[in-house]
């Protein structure tokens, strides 16, 4: 079938795929949405997203909490379309777009929009005080036994399992700052909206530079996972953070807190030569 063809069989009609963030699931709405289908996707992250974080408001309504500090995610930010290149600096009046999140199928970016949109939306119709923190990759020591996803990211780049690295740009901030973000949102009186959390923005070759100077013995990724072009980096404003009297700890401490808390943990093993 031509793609011409194919838009045609779809248009004007909606078709709900549950699961839509699975391996087949999320090749199944590419091509519907290729032949112009509406797709109403459901995911095992849209729903404990969303009613999770109203089950708790609606808690929340019933006590005395006056104010609640919602982990949103800098991923509620910034997709919605703009260019992002490295003179642009993202703030927090920026708001992703429901619509291009699920065309791009990034669903655990859109379970975060859609969970801080009705957040916000509860809490103004419900009188609660409400403030977002949106981080970015959150990174650094380790607390529980167990690895989380963006700590994860930085494991898979020294653990020796690829000779490449993703061809993306991701923003990086140390766990305790983010922390201590949120304590600062509920503490403050004066904490309101959203606060980004982004101590830098690199691409995923910059990263892995990084770590080389700090660890040259490591085997590092050398190459991209792919021959597209190189994603450019942007940039995400601190001032609104800054003004919780927070300073962002930088990238190079927030890589080297992370390894040696993963070489402690027991994820890696490698003797601690960093410069
Ligand atoms: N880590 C990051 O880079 C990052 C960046 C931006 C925003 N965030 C946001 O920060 C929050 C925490 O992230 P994290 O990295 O700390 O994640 P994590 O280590 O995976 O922890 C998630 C916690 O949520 C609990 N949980 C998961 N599904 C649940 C459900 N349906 N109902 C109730 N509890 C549930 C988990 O409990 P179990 O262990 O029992 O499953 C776990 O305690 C998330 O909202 C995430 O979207 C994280």
């Amino acid at each position: 079938m031509s793609s011409a063809a194919a838009a045609m069989t779809g248009a004007g009609k909606v078709v709900c795929v549950t699961g839509a963030s699975g391996y087949i699931a999320s090749w199944i709405v590419k091509l519907l949405l290729a032949r112009g289908y509406t797709v109403r996707a459901t995911t095992e992250l849209l729903d404990p997203a969303v009613k999770g974080t109203l089950n708790v408001l609606r808690s929340c309504k019933k006590t005395s909490v006056k104010r609640v500090v919602i982990t949103s995610s800098v991923g509620a930010v910034i997709y919605n379309g703009k260019p992002r290149t490295p003179d642009v600096v993202v703030d927090e009046t920026w708001f992703s777009d429901p619509e291009f999140c699920q065309k791009n199928q990034h669903w655990y970016v859109l379970s975060k929009t859609l969970a801080e949109e009705a957040a916000w939306t509860f809490c103004r119709d419900n009188g609660l005080q409400i403030v977002t923190i949106n981080p970015s990759m959150v990174i650094g020591p380790l607390l529980q036994p167990t690895l989380n996803t963006s700590v994860e990211a930085i494991l898979k780049l020294i653990d020796g399992s690829s000779d490449t690295y993703p061809n993306f740009c991701y923003g990086w901030v140390n766990v305790k700052d983010v922390a201590l973000g949120h304590i600062l949102a509920f503490e403050v009186p004066s904490a309101n909206g959203r606060y980004c959390m982004v101590e830098r923005v690199v691409h995923c070759s910059e990263l892995v530079n990084v770590i080389r100077g700090m660890y040259p013995t490591i085997p590092l990724p050398d190459k991209p996972a792919d021959d597209e072009p190189t994603f450019p980096t942007y940039q995400v404003s601190k001032e609104k953070i800054r003004s919780l009297g927070i300073e962002l700890v930088p990238l190079e401490t927030n890589i080297q807190e992370t390894i040696e808390s993963l070489k402690e943990k027991g994820f890696v093993t490698f003797e601690s030569n960093h410069l």
